[in-house]
């Protein structure tokens, strides 16, 4: 089976979305396997623009399977809204989506949560998207609080969310939380309805991926977030909760890794980072701005200003390693046309030392200061430009040098939105 999967090697971000739709035609079959509406990418098909969020982009191909994995967290009235809003718009959207009934809910409560407990140990908070997905991963791995997807269809459904609603509302005293305590009936009510309407697209995904890999179905997984905010192996705990690295496919999905014939990673041509936490090379200059602006770096989801900064090839080579990534596919390289000079960083000093290794520990990273290798610029706009050799010299000899210091060959160039502002190298 050639399965084939799409990571991002930053902080997430990378224009994953793009290089997804772009292959998508290519695949039987595209599947989304961890995280949930944290995060989100905006595809444009014909001059028209779809927002999607949870849903694969496989979703406007009428051959493919779009299939929304167990390992990801599932905010119904969201996912329904999607679908509305993509129904709206004449995407047809039936049998070709599937929906793990080992999916874990995200609630009321969960949203609570996420508003009050971060920064609440103290320190720098994570600066989360406020959608719930931490707690309702805390939950999941907690299990006694959990609720999935195929529970909204067992008998004692209503049964569960009264207990749970109980324990939350305990919980919630216990903190000195002030807010009214949550109704068990009303929420019930209102995710049993949400349940009818989800109802037809609810499915064991991964026995159906693992008949499709015994089909020899082409599989293309579709991973959300960056591997520098991955939960055992990015930066915590300034990460999300889920395992947004290439390690999170297999445990995700249900498909076995050994399935997996390609693996390309997706970086963007400079840095950029949403929430807390720390990144080296951020620029809190007229430089960062300036990419900030060019590359339109406001969060989708969120609308935050996201923090703008050279191309840290330290963390990009330790992803793209950490994923056994077996091409980069570079992303945004227009944005940095119209610097005289450009800067990679290659190695950090931390207390003195150099360091050519991504540290586990965010308190160590935080002390990172890059060292930095200067190529030159170039000043030409390079939107326009559809073949590798025809971009200026110092542009291919940027992304020539990022190939050399992550190790893993450039096969993908891309200038631009559009599909055709792309380049095979
Ligand atoms: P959470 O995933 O909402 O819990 O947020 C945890 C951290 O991950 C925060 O720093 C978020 O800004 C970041 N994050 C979550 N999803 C995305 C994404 O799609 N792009 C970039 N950062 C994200």
């Amino acid at each position: 089976m050639p399965g084939t999967a799409i990571v991002g090697l930053q902080w997430g971000d990378e224009a994953k979305g793009k290089i997804v739709d772009l292959l998508t035609e290519q695949n039987d079959i595209v599947v989304r396997y961890q995280g949930g509406a944290n995060a989100g990418h905006t595809v444009v098909m014909e001059g028209k623009k779809f927002k999607l969020s949870l849903i694969p982009s496989g979703i406007f191909r009428s051959h493919v399977q779009s299939v929304i994995a167990g390992g990801v967290v599932l905010n119904p009235a969201s996912i329904l809204q999607e679908i509305d809003g993509l129904k709206e718009q004449g995407v047809e959207i039936g049998g070709n989506l599937m929906i793990s009934d080992r999916a874990h809910t995200i609630f009321p409560w969960h949203f609570i949560e996420d508003g009050i407990l971060d920064g609440l140990g103290g320190g720098e908070a994570i600066g989360t998207t406020q959608r719930g997905i931490g707690p309702c991963y805390r939950d999941k791995v907690g299990r006694s609080l959990a609720i999935r997807l195929g529970d909204f269809y067992k008998p004692d459904f209503k049964d569960r969310i009264s207990h749970i609603v109980a324990a939350k509302n305990r919980s919630f005293t216990g903190l000195g939380i002030d807010i009214e305590p949550l109704d068990d009936r009303a929420i019930h009510e209102e995710y049993a309805g949400y349940g009818e309407r989800l109802r037809s697209y609810v499915a064991d995904t991964t026995n159906y991926l693992l008949d499709a890999v015994d089909a020899d179905r082409r599989i293309l997984f579709e991973g959300a977030q960056g591997s520098l905010l991955d939960i055992d192996h990015g930066t915590f705990p300034y990460v999300t909760s889920s395992n947004s690295s290439a390690v999170g496919i297999s445990g995700g999905s249900g498909v076995p890794s050994h399935f997996l014939k390609k693996i390309i990673g997706i970086a963007k041509a400079y840095t950029t980072r949403v929430g807390g936490g720390p990144c080296p090379t951020e620029l809190e200059n007229d430089i960062g701005q300036k990419i900030r602006d060019r590359g339109n770096e406001y969060g989708t989801v969120t609308k935050r200003p996201r923090r703008c900064g050279w191309f840290d090839a330290v963390a990009v080579r330790y992803s793209a390693r950490l994923g056994g990534v077996d091409a980069l596919s570079i992303m945004l390289l227009d944005v940095l046309s119209g610097f005289d000079e450009l800067q990679i960083c290659t190695a950090y000093e931390i207390d003195g030392r150099k360091i050519e290794y991504f540290p586990s520990q965010a308190e160590e990273l935080r002390k990172a200061m890059p060292i930095y290798e200067t190529l030159g610029g170039w000043k030409e706009e390079i939107a326009d430009v559809r073949n590798f050799t025809d971009l200026p010299e110092n542009a291919k000899r940027y992304v020539k040098r990022i190939a050399e210091i992550v190790g893993r060959p450039v096969e993908i160039v891309s200038v631009g939105p559009d599909r055709v502002q792309t380049m095979f190298v």
